[in-house]
């Protein structure tokens, strides 16, 4: 599993994917840059959520709000008071950790024993083996998932009640080390604020503490009633944002999973009250359809529905994807009740409420909402594509099967040779076809390496000009995941592309 993340970090960097942010100077934490492949296919995931959440639901409309605030925007969401992680230092080290976090990775060491123990067991009874059974009756098994379940429960009651001492206390009694100096030598656990503070306003005097969002919904909330009078909208509607978001993350090494500048896609569904169990459903239901539509395996998602809520919600949701490091939240969907915009008309003093033409009456509408990581979900279709195949000749090949909508070019123009005119050839076909498309042009190395290159690179088509495509004009074709090759008309490739890559 560590392996394979590696290679997902390294491939991203190698295709020109992902570098670390200011690499010449050793890089910045959890901040990281997108190149030019990367910026395509961020592009790309961006655009089939806002086709999917915009374009095909004629009540939802979408905004672009900043990301300097009002800064009482913050005190009326509650993230100036409860958006904090409890944080522990290590004596030592002068290292600072998430404290639920290095309980949590205990809990992980327990359950990667336990996993052990399936897979020993697994290969010895072989078909005849019953996980379930053996799971609930094998006593080292039961005895490791019921010290796992008891750890997590103590964590969850002890941050819910915020008794930080008793977080502090675990961590003692479960002997957790530093996981870079293996001291025990902890301080006691502390909230911290996630929130980036900075200042607008020229003097000392007059400026002003901003804080950079920490997430795009508020800039949704505080434009609601603007959005919905100007667009003479009718409840049930939405408004959906996609934007750049900062949170204070304090966890390393999990490259672009948790960052500390991230972009999110998010979308507020106002709702009469009292119907959000019925728009809870349907919005889990249609999200996961739309997870489900890029093909990248329905066993590689679950719903993990939340006891502990945010101080916001009535009811949530994530739909948890299985990234190299086992399933972990992709997208959360939040019953959020009238509380922000409630909270907002008491702090702001003006009335936030819609007037309903059916009901007669005004009232603060309750909000349903989506919200997914765009940096997340590229994390999880880059790592979901990127494999390694063996081939018949015993050769492996690595391929980036990325869903073919998604891939930051669609198609790449092959001259089989660099001479007898089979490159002025290819230039136009690739002139004709950049208006539809992204196409590369690669006349470098043997074409067997060009291909390997662009499987890769995750390009879906390879198109090759030879000497026949001077007496014919046909070309051939060539399927990134299949490695088909087909033989068709210079003419018809738009066609045959379109179909594989338009939504
Ligand atoms: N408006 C609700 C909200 O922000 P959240 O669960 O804190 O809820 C929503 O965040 C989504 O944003 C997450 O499911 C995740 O995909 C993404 N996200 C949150 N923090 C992130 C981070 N530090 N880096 C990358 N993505 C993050």
């Amino acid at each position: 599993q560590d392996d394979q993340f590696k290679k997902v970090i390294s491939h991203a960097k190698e295709y020109g994917y992902i570098f670390p942010s200011s690499e010449i100077y050793d890089g910045l934490s959890a901040v990281y840059d997108y190149a030019q492949n990367g910026v395509e296919l961020k592009k790309n995931i961006r655009e089939y959520w806002w086709k999917a959440m915009v374009q095909m639901h004629d009540n939802i409309v979408g905004i672009d709000a900043s990301i300097f605030m009002h800064p009482t925007t913050w005190k009326a969401s509650g993230h100036v008071d409860a958006f904090n992680d409890p944080l522990i230092d290590n004596k030592d080290s002068k290292k600072r950790y998430r404290a639920d976090v290095l309980v949590e990775d205990h809990v992980a060491k327990i359950e990667a024993k336990i996993n052990k123990e399936i897979a020993k067991a697994q290969k010895r009874f072989g078909d005849a083996f019953d996980k379930e059974q053996f799971v609930n009756t094998n006593p080292r098994v039961v005895k490791y998932n019921e010290q796992a379940q008891a750890i997590l429960k103590r964590l969850g009651q002890s941050l819910e009640k915020e008794d930080l001492a008793d977080v502090k206390a675990l961590i003692e009694e479960l002997e957790i080390v530093d996981p870079e100096t293996g001291s025990k030598n902890w301080t006691d656990v502390k909230q911290f604020n996630l929130m980036f503070g900075t200042k607008l306003g020229a003097s000392a005097d007059s400026a002003m503490d901003l804080y950079l969002r920490p997430e795009t919904a508020q800039g949704i909330f505080v434009n609601f009633l603007n959005v919905q009078k100007t667009g003479r909208l009718k409840i049930p509607f939405g408004i959906a944002q996609t934007g750049k978001a900062f949170r204070n993350e304090i966890v390393a090494r999990q490259f672009i999973f948790r960052m500390r500048e991230f972009e999110q896609m998010e979308m507020q569904f106002f709702i009469k009250p009292g119907t959000q169990i019925e728009w809870y459903d349907y919005w889990k239901e249609t999200r996961l359809k739309w997870h489900l539509s890029l093909g990248m395996g329905e066993d590689n998602y679950r719903f993990h529905d939340h006891e502990k809520l945010a101080h916001y919600a009535d009811a949530a949701s994530d739909i948890e994807f299985k990234f190299p490091f086992g399933f972990k939240e992709l997208e959360g969907i939040h019953s959020r009740t009238d509380f922000d915009l409630s909270q907002h008309e008491q702090f702001s003093n003006k009335k936030l409420q819609y007037f309903d033409p059916e009901e007669n009456k005004s009232y603060v509408p309750y909000v349903l909402e989506t919200s997914i990581g765009l940096d997340r979900m590229f994390l999880a279709v880059f790592s979901n594509s990127l494999q390694e195949e063996e081939l018949e000749n015993g050769s492996t090949r690595t391929v980036l099967k990325l869903p073919a909508v998604l891939a930051p070019t669609k198609v790449a123009i092959l001259p089989l040779v660099k001479k007898d005119g089979l490159p002025e050839v290819a230039k136009k076909i690739f002139e004709d076809l950049k208006w539809d498309f992204n196409v590369a042009y690669d006349e470098k190395d043997a074409v067997g390496r060009r291909y390997r290159r662009q499987d890769a690179a995750g390009t879906p088509f390879c198109v090759t000009v030879d000497h026949d495509t001077l007496e014919d004009n046909t070309v051939t074709i060539r399927h990134r995941d299949t490695m088909e090759q087909k033989r068709v008309k210079i003419e018809e490739l738009q066609e045959i592309v379109k179909k594989e890559v338009d939504v």
